[in-house]
């Protein structure tokens, strides 16, 4: 078993909690959900220290619910560290570097948002814009789940949430408009601190 430190939830920007048409109280109730994926992280790799390792079997045996389980929280918590951070911002047309990946590997703003509306539609959990380090461009990928069904060496650089506690208490059913809302909150600025900080290729 390898050794592991506690890890503690990330600050909530006082911006998300003045979005516009994604309510403070669903903010609120959605870092609930981010801050209990941060616990059971830690409660998960605490318990794989004292697991039976000689027990293991993939029909059932506690290494193998612990591993799995803890894919589910490590996405969790990966997936809405990203969600929150780039959330905060006017939205629009993107901006600075990230502006040139997308018109190279969509066409245009227009086609990226559409094809990610669409996959977040698609979606059961989330929708992903991240750069595919092996084929060298963007791609927006589908997800079930917070551990479904993320692409080795690539990096996230939009994640939309839409499991339903993203947006059912402001928007019931209506997923289409939660998007549209999400997309109206980006903070591009950050996502390009993200292209720089990952040092992506823009050519
Ligand atoms: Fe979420």
């Amino acid at each position: 078993m390898s050794s592991y430190e506690e890890i503690r939830p990330r600050e909530l920007k006082p911006a998300l909690l003045e979005l516009d048409g994604i309510s403070r109280l669903s903010v609120e109730a959605h870092y609930k959900l981010y801050q209990g994926y941060v616990n059971k992280r830690n409660e998960i790799l605490g318990k794989l220290g004292s697991a039976d390792l000689s027990a293991a079997n993939q029909v059932y045996s506690e290494i193998r619910g612990l591993k799995v389980e803890l894919s589910f929280a490590v996405g969790g918590i990966k997936n809405h560290e990203v969600y929150f951070e780039h959330l905060g911002g006017s939205g629009g047309e993107p901006t600075g570097s990230v502006a040139g990946l997308i018109e190279r590997d969509f066409g245009s703003a227009q086609a990226w948002r559409d094809d990610l509306k669409a996959t977040g539609m698609g979606g059961r959990g989330w929708a992903w814009t991240a750069y595919d380090w092996d084929e060298g461009r963007l791609f927006n990928y589908i997800g079930d789940a917070q551990n479904t069904y993320p692409i080795w060496n690539a990096t996230p650089l939009v994640a939309l949430d839409v499991y339903e506690h993203a947006y059912f208490l402001d928007y019931q059913t209506d997923r289409g408009a939660y998007i549209d809302a999400f997309l109206a909150n980006l903070d591009w600025a950050v996502v390009n601190d993200w292209v720089s900080k990952y040092q992506i290729p823009l050519r």
